[in-house]
């Protein structure tokens, strides 16, 4: 079966509004299906829960960018895929192994623990700059500066460049915006070279200047850096950006379960594996490809082709979740595939938790009333079939 994802601009905008009815035709209509990507370059998607979860655990699923975009150019697409920004995401061990490993050390469950007075005074200062207004736009307010923060006190970045990374990370990611993707790349690389260099200069206590050593210590090379940053900084704030926009919008919509949860915050964290379910953030894992031929269910996808994992239908699967197109804020099953699994799976999971329960548990107590304050349909959705999540979230607020 052949289905385009995103070729006409009205069934794009329809998909990227509400993806999970055509998610779910996909779904039940076969174990695999071959999609356009891009420019008519065929795909192949999984879609269903044991499919998704065994792919994302199958060495023979590769996801060196470097042949996954020998693979598309050979088929003629002139698809970018970012081959020269090489990072663990998108590279096969051993480069994997030992990228993830220079790193692994800052994200785990300890060391995030530590930084939840840091993410504390992030997320109380920008609640503090919506005190007294009536009206605001919580992706730009709140959501999006959140995440940015902490990666940027994280890595020691000054935050006032986070709008920057915004632009670049837009221009990269959706291959849209005010910028090419080469214009992106060469920006963001000059800029981390002049911090680098700052950094060799005069020490700081933060992963840039850990990364400066390591590379001085030829652990990785001078490109591997700014990769890796490039990595951190998106997959550290793409992601939970939209996390906390869905999850704000899904409690508008059931203001029952915002009701309980208002009186029983202790229950944030279960709600937050269910916000995950229900609207992954990362809609799609990052694009694979079969280095041997593959059976998924009863279909053969044979070797070096492109491949497609939708978390996103994986994590609506009937035949994983009862009722999975409903929101179940106490659900408590914690087997949803929003963060991956196997040898990629996120790095920075913790972190992202810390954030978001910290960000909504401040957003509930600080407003007793938060109301949409635009149409349902004229709310802007990013426009990737990668990610889900709003571009922007008008509501009105009650202190
Ligand atoms: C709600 C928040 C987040 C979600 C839903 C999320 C989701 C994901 C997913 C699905 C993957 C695997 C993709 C694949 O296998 O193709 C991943 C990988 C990764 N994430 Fe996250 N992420 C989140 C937050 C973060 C944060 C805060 C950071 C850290 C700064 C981070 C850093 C990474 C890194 C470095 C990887 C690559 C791991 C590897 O290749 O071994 N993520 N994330």
């Amino acid at each position: 079966m052949t289905t385009a994802v995103d070729d006409a601009a009205g069934r794009m905008s329809a998909f990227i509004r509400d993806p999970y009815p055509t998610l779910a035709r996909i779904r039940e209509a076969g174990a695999v299906s071959v999609v356009e990507f891009g420019e008519g370059l065929p795909v192949y998607l999984v879609t269903r829960y044991q499919d998704v979860r065994a792919a994302l655990m199958d060495p023979r699923f590769g996801q060196d960018v470097r042949r996954s975009q020998a693979i598309a150019s050979g088929r003629g697409s002139g698809l970018t895929l970012g081959s020269e920004v090489v990072h663990m995401l998108n590279s096969d061990p051993p480069d994997h192994t030992r990228l993830r490993r220079l790193i692994q050390g800052v994200f785990t469950r300890r060391r995030v623990d530590l930084m939840r007075p840091m993410v504390e005074r992030i997320s109380d200062g920008l609640l503090d700059g919506l005190r007294g207004r009536e009206t605001a736009d919580l992706v730009a307010d709140f959501a999006f500066p959140l995440p940015i923060m902490v990666i940027c006190e994280l890595l020691g970045f000054p935050p006032e460049d986070m709008h920057a990374f915004r632009t670049w990370s837009t221009a990269i990611l959706t291959q849209g915006g005010e910028m090419t993707f080469d214009q992106a790349t060469a920006e963001m690389n000059d800029y981390l070279r002049e911090l680098m260099t700052a950094r060799r200069a005069a020490p700081g206590e933060d992963v840039l200047t850990d990364l400066v050593r390591a590379r001085d210590a030829d652990e990785l090379t001078e490109q591997e850096v700014f990769s890796m940053v490039f990595l951190l900084l998106i997959g550290g704030h793409e992601t939970t950006v939209n996390l906390l926009g869905t999850a704000t919008l899904a409690l508008l919509h059931h203001p029952d379960q915002l009701a309980r949860l208002r009186a029983d915050p202790a229950a944030m964290p279960v709600a937050i594996d269910e916000f995950l379910r229900y609207e992954s953030p990362v809609s799609m894992a990052t694009l694979r490809f079969t280095n041997a031929d593959v059976m998924v269910d009863d279909v053969e996808i044979p070797a070096d082709e492109l491949v497609l994992l939708s978390l996103g239908a994986a994590n609506r699967d009937p035949a994983r979740f009862t009722d999975p197109d409903r929101l179940i804020l106490d659900r408590g099953d914690p087997g949803h595939l929003a963060f991956g699994q196997g040898l990629h799976r996120c790095l920075g999971s913790f972190l992202g938790r810390l954030e978001s329960e910290v960000a909504l548990t401040g957003l509930l107590e600080r407003f007793a009333r938060i109301e949409l304050a635009a149409a349902e349909e004229t709310l802007p959705w990013r426009n990737t079939i990668m990610l889900r999540g709003l571009e922007s979230l008008p509501v009105s607020l009650d202190g």
